[in-house]
């Protein structure tokens, strides 16, 4: 990808379906042989393995202008490594596949370069549930002859767990008794997988909180849900807004999904203006510095760690970075140094001392949100930047370049888009 900097963005952007949460609510089809209707779902490469998960499960999916559906009427418990290597949400079909067949068979997720990603939350709750789980030849094997409701804490050290939170309750909801998350998870993902449990026929209270009760129920049918849009792509936006635009509109969204970032922008200096479903950001005058914490929902979002580091190097002073739930989630320092960042990382802290320009440069995307990050460094640097490894951002971004470009940027793709 190349994007030539120096061009002012103006205008509104339609945010998709969160990634984030289609992917979980995806593997909740598993919970019932009933047909599943899921609209707003994002059009990714993420989204697209997970489909292809289901089917080699023995799905029937259907996809047409994001509407998936999906019927599970026989399915078998065992997903093959080759795809579910591609993609670490795969352990999202643990939860449901435990809940219905007992028994579920998925690789270990290997190593991330955003840090290490370990599930031991995931595995301990489901041994809680009276499964055992055995790692044999790179595969986790879960096997129930019985799920009963318990009480399960899934507050590891860096908080509590997303993907975990998702995946016992999609194993709970079909267990005998009540089942307790303590620590759970409160991020609006989490809200909506548990808004299509609730649909299916589920017993669940407290979402939203750090405590969810679930009573189990024998049996779960199907639903129609619209995902909710995707909160990072809509910050995404709104910080290229922040960096190289003069008054951006970002639409389709739910704002109290951005509290934690339409603060930081506006103590930096930003005009933002929320409506029911949009958000416009004004850039005038000065810009201040920030010192940032990463933190579980409504904190700031690790998410959006990188792509605010990006905006930061560009606003004169020196503002701090914190990453409580990745530490080592910093790959993109390196390349925007390669920009001319003036950056400093400590230990989870990152030093950001504004330039007064950035310079394109040749950089290299290292994950999702790194490469959004550089995107977003991209359109505010003095000449083109040419990013490699561009496949990152199209497993999380729905034609990031496109809806740039309409907004004033100019960005090639010099090798195709990758089709699906
Ligand atoms: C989800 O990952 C998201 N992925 C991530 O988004 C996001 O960064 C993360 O939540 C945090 O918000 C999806 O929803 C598909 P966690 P998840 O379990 O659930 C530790 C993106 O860019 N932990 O909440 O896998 C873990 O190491 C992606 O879209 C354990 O110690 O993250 C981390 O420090 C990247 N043991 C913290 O908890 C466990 O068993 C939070 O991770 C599980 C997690």
């Amino acid at each position: 990808m190349i994007v030539h900097g120096g061009r002012t963005l103006q205008g509104e952007v339609f945010i998709s379906g969160s990634k984030n949460s289609a992917l979980p609510i995806l593997a909740a089809t598993l919970l019932t042989r009933d047909h599943c209707i899921i609209e707003n779902v994002p059009d990714l490469s993420d989204i697209h393995y997970m489909l292809t998960i289901l089917s080699m499960l023995g799905c029937e999916v259907e996809r047409a202008s994001g509407v998936v559906q999906v019927k599970a009427s026989h399915i078998k418990t065992e997903a093959p490594y080759e795809i579910v290597r591609k993609m670490r949400a795969s352990v999202c079909i643990l939860g449901p596949l435990l809940g219905r067949e007992h028994a579920a068979t998925v690789s270990l997720p290997g190593g991330c370069v955003i840090g290490d990603r370990p599930i031991d939350l995931h595995l301990r709750g489901f041994e809680e549930l009276g499964a055992t789980v055995q790692v044999k030849g790179g595969d986790i094997h879960v096997l129930a002859s019985h799920l009963q409701g318990a009480t399960i804490n899934l507050r590891g050290k860096y908080g509590p767990t997303v993907l975990g939170t998702g995946n016992i309750m999609m194993a709970a909801v079909l267990a005998d008794g009540m089942t307790v998350i303590e620590g759970a998870a409160e991020e609006p993902e989490v809200i909506d997988l548990a808004e299509v449990l609730m649909k299916m026929g589920a017993k669940i209270h407290g979402v939203g909180t750090s405590r969810i009760v679930i009573e189990g129920v024998k049996e779960l049918h199907g639903f129609t849900h619209t995902v909710i849009p995707d909160r990072i792509e809509a910050g995404t936006f709104l910080i290229a807004g922040a960096i190289a635009g003069k008054k951006l509109t970002v639409r389709h969204i739910i704002p109290k999904h951005l509290d934690a970032l339409l603060r930081a922008l506006q103590e930096a200096g930003f005009d933002l203006t929320s409506k029911k479903e949009s958000i416009t950001i004004t850039s005038n005058g000065p810009k201040k510095p920030l010192h940032i914490e990463t933190l579980p929902f409504p904190g700031f979002a690790t998410d959006l760690q990188a792509q605010l580091c990006a905006m930061l190097s560009t606003i004169e002073g020196v503002s701090t970075m914190t990453e409580h739930i990745f530490p080592q989630r910093f790959m993109h320092l390196a390349e925007l140094k390669r920009m001319g960042a003036n950056i400093e990382l400590n230990g989870a802290t990152a030093t950001i001392i504004g330039v007064h320009q950035l310079s394109g440069a040749p950089v290299m995307a290292s994950d999702l949100r790194a490469s959004a990050a550089l995107v977003l460094a991209a359109l505010a640097a003095d000449g083109p930047t040419e990013i490699s490894r561009v496949y990152h951002i199209d497993r999380g971004y729905e034609g990031i370049d496109k809806k740039l470009n309409k907004l004033g940027a100019r960005i090639e793709r010099v090798s195709p888009d990758i089709s699906f």
